[in-house]
């Protein structure tokens, strides 16, 4: 069985995020969201929230499933017995940060492997952080986001 986590904040899944996701599922038996429970980003939805959102699109993706996570993500891959970790690639400006990442996570667990995926072109710019600033000033999120995701972001913002 070849296994792969597929880790993030998720804060909220996005078109991008689930582009990658089903090129990932392509590529191997099984694969885990691991939706990380420790975020130094001021998370908008709650672990349960972000979690569910993504589960609620899983239903075309027999072979993925999406837990929550803390700790170290290689020991979190570790337990998972997932020889890759699957990371999105939009632009140069990911780089950086990814590569840094990668080859840290390949220093603290040498047995599994980073893989890079580049979602498609249409959603190289899109990031969490600016579809929740286009939400919240009433701009049209429907191309970046799932449908489930549109709604709980209005929700959300109209709590604050
Ligand atoms: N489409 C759209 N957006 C994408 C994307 C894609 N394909 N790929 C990344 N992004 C965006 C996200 O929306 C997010 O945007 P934001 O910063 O505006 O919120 C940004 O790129 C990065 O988010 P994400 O891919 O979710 O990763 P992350 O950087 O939030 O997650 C962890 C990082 C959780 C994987 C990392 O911190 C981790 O491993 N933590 C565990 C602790 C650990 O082991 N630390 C040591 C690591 S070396």
């Amino acid at each position: 069985m070849r296994l792969c986590i597929y880790p993030g904040t998720f804060d909220p899944l996005t078109n991008g995020h689930f582009d990658v996701l089903q090129r990932a599922a392509k590529l191997f038996d099984r694969v885990t969201v691991a939706v990380a429970i420790s975020t130094p980003k001021n998370a908008l939805f709650s672990i349960e929230q972000r979690v569910e959102l993504v589960r609620a699109n899983l239903g075309q993706l027999p072979n993925v499933d999406v837990v929550s996570f803390d700790g170290l993500l290689v020991e979190f891959a570790r337990k998972q017995q997932a020889q890759a970790i699957i990371r999105g690639l939009r632009a140069l400006s990911d780089f950086e940060f990814e590569f840094n990442m990668a080859l840290m996570n390949r220093h603290l667990d040498p047995q599994v492997e980073t893989i890079f995926v580049m979602p498609k072109e249409a959603y190289s710019y899109t990031s969490s952080s600016l579809v929740k600033q286009i939400a919240s000033l009433g701009g049209d999120i429907a191309h970046f986001v799932p449908a489930n995701v549109a709604v709980a972001l209005q929700q959300a913002l109209a709590k604050r």
